[in-house]
């Protein structure tokens, strides 16, 4: 495993912004006429449906040229349907709070009417980046976010509290007010503390070199360090994927939780400020080491999930932790890494084969790229951000390369550069060859044609919903997708020659030789300068309920008590049960709360239907006292005793 240490290229990349001219090449072996002849292909192999959109947007005989127009009109489009996502003014989601990003106006197959801790951090980085470029006017909405998550992080929902232990923080919805969801969902998702801090971070960076190192300081650093504090403490603990389904360790997760601990240590460093967490580091960098199979990237470890382990999971963590100052041997697997391009064509191929808009198109060109192929939510089609995250993966490793001026190609990364230039091998490019900028450009192009895949499915009016068909390559799932259009806006930064600032991979610490999973108990504390309301904790003791009970697919347990913090009675604010360690051997609903030390109270277990049936419930109250204030953790077992529910089939 490379050290951070052992990083040849230690010089500064001092010219990073630099202008890449869009080829206009006619000539028949270019890129341009070879995207022509798989359309041509396409259209007789998957027959007259594959025209449905293609007749939409690009007409066929799309050029560079035709790209180089269609990347700026949509860059603006997609930038304001974002913005029209995010309350209090957003045209697009009446009574949506200041500074909450919807996921989607949608409110009906699927319901998106919700904002999500994740799209909405990877949006708000957007804005951020897309601020730090020169957009000052969009600094009203950094400044309603900032205030919305500090009141957000005191949020009590099914998670759990904020405080003592910062078990709320995991939870990954919340309703367009700020209101707990209180549904049965997966649960806790650890990546939405981690890239929350990275976009907050970045924009505290700016604030200290803008002159507002106080302001960093005293309302922003308290919201990040509850945060990092959650990522140092649970790191180690399986949680939700970015897709919500598999329980287990994520790659894009713990990619992401490394990087907001680095930052999150140099930025401490600069306010003079103490970083709770951020000495976890190094056992996170460690541990992202264990995704590789020796093929590719295994996107969900720790779980079991039947599936091949290829993921766009895996080129959604390299580029939202790219930094143009890395080194390609980092071990924070950046785009340039060898083993990301191992991954990344693994990844594509597996997209080539799955999808009926994909047949004929050759290797060098790029095709529609959905979540993983054994998907099957919404019939299981290619994603608008994951098809462009191809395309900003593509031109981050250029950028990359051209920055630290020379190109290694090894064993690992052959078979990816061979498709796109049959005459490479296992040796070192220096950036003066000719070879050198005849890989580069293409490299570029067969980015350039991830972006003709989009825009061949976009819409006349530039819209973006979450998926298109893969066989007629009609938009589908959720309208106007905030997180597809702020896709779209960092793939087009990125083909622009605009990048973040470093987070300063260079100078990390290098991961121990043998990892651990340690953790790092964190402090959690109301940010009330950003807004949060002083919330205080009585004494509370971790309790976990423990249940066996055998439940059809698709039925949800709750457990409900007399008690506030299980809902007094209230089926609506019952706790939801999760089902991360049910098996075949043993049937367990689980769930880790905070009670009030001390307290006495009642409660019993509910089955929740699946079709709005009425919840069936256990048929005796149990009791239960809760040990008395600094009582250690304890665990309840129990059986369930009652009725048992049938499916609705609805
Ligand atoms: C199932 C999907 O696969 C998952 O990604 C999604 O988040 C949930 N349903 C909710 O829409
Ligand atoms: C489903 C996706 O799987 C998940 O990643 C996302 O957070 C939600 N939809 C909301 O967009």
């Amino acid at each position: 495993m490379g050290s951070a240490k052992d990083h040849k290229d230690h010089k500064g990349a001092s010219s990073l912004r630099f202008d890449r001219k869009v080829s206009t090449d006619t000539d028949p072996t270019s890129w341009s006429f070879q995207i022509l002849l798989a359309m041509v292909f396409s259209v007789l192999f998957v027959g007259v449906t594959s025209l449905f959109y293609s007749q939409a947007a690009a007409a066929p005989g799309s050029t560079s040229a035709n790209l180089a127009s269609f990347i700026p009109t949509e860059r603006t489009i997609a930038l304001k349907g974002a913005l029209n996502n995010i309350g209090p003014n957003g045209s697009a989601v009446p009574g949506a709070g200041a500074g909450f990003v919807v996921a989607s106006p949608s409110k009906q197959d699927p319901d998106y009417f919700f904002t999500w801790s994740r799209d909405a951090a990877l949006t708000m980085k957007m804005i951020v980046d897309e601020f730090i470029l020169g957009e000052s006017q969009l600094q009203p909405y950094i400044d309603d976010y900032i205030h919305s998550q500090a009141v957000l992080q005191t949020t009590t929902n099914p998670s759990g509290t904020f405080l003592p232990a910062g078990l709320g923080l995991g939870e990954p919805k919340y309703q367009v007010d700020g209101s707990r969801f209180n549904e049965a969902w997966g649960r806790p998702q650890r990546d939405g503390p981690a890239l929350r801090a990275i976009t907050l971070i970045t924009y505290s960076n700016w604030l200290a070199e803008n002159g507002e190192k106080e302001r960093a300081k005293n309302v922003i650093w308290p919201v990040i360090s509850n945060d990092l504090s959650y990522v140092g403490q649970y790191w180690n603990q399986t949680g939700f994927d970015l897709w919500e389904e598999v329980q287990g360790s994520s790659f894009f997760t713990i990619q992401n939780q490394h990087r907001s601990l680095v930052q999150g240590a140099m930025l401490a460093q600069s306010l003079g400020v103490t970083c709770t967490g951020c000495d976890q580091a190094p056992e996170l960098l460690c541990f992202l080491q264990k995704f590789w199979n020796g093929k590719y990237i295994v996107s969900n470890i720790n779980a079991q999930t039947g599936r091949s382990g290829l993921d766009g999971n895996s080129i959604l963590g390299p580029i939202s932790i790219f930094d143009i100052d890395a080194v390609c041997d980092s071990p924070t697997m950046q785009p340039c890494h060898s083993r990301s391009l191992a991954n990344f064509k693994a990844l594509i191929d597996s997209f080539r084969k799955a999808y009926g808009i994909n047949n004929g198109i050759p290797l060098n060109l790029g095709v529609a790229v959905g979540r993983y192929t054994e998907d099957t939510y919404m019939g299981g089609n290619p994603w608008y951000l994951l098809t462009t995250a191809a395309a900003e993966f593509l031109y981050d490793a250029v950028a990359q390369w051209k920055a630290r001026k020379t190109l290694v190609v090894d064993d690992t990364s052959l078979a990816f550069f061979k498709d796109l230039y049959t005459s490479i091998t296992v040796r070192t490019y220096d950036s003066a060859s000719d070879d050198f900028t005849k890989i580069m450009d293409a490299i570029t192009a067969y980015a350039d044609s991830f972006v003709a895949v989009a825009q061949k499915y976009t819409p006349p009016d530039g819209s973006l919903a979450e998926q298109f068909n893969r066989n007629t390559g009609a938009p589908l799932s959720a309208k106007d997708l905030t997180w597809s259009y702020a896709a779209f806006v960092t793939m087009a930064e990125r083909h622009d020659g605009q990048y973040p600032p470093s987070w300063g991979t260079r100078d990390i610490p290098a991961p121990p030789s043998t990892c651990s999973g340690t953790s790092t108990p964190g402090v959690y504390a109301p940010a009330t300068a950003a807004g949060a309301p002083n919330v205080t904790t009585p004494c509370q003791v971790n309790v976990v309920f423990n249940v066996n009970a055998s439940t059809y697919y698709g039925e949800n347990l709750v457990i409900t008590g007399s008690t506030e913090d299980l809902g007094s009675w209230n089926i609506a604010s019952a706790l939801p049960m999760g089902s991360g360690g049910y098996t075949s051997e043993r049937p367990l609903w689980s769930i880790s709360t905070y009670l009030k030390a001390g307290e006495q109270l009642t409660y019993k277990y509910a089955r929740q239907e699946n079709c709005g049936q009425p919840y069936i419930y256990e048929s005796q109250d149990r009791t239960l006292t809760v040990p008395a204030c600094g009582g250690k953790a304890i665990t309840v077992e129990n059986a369930w005793v009652g009725p048992t529910g049938n499916s609705g089939n609805c």
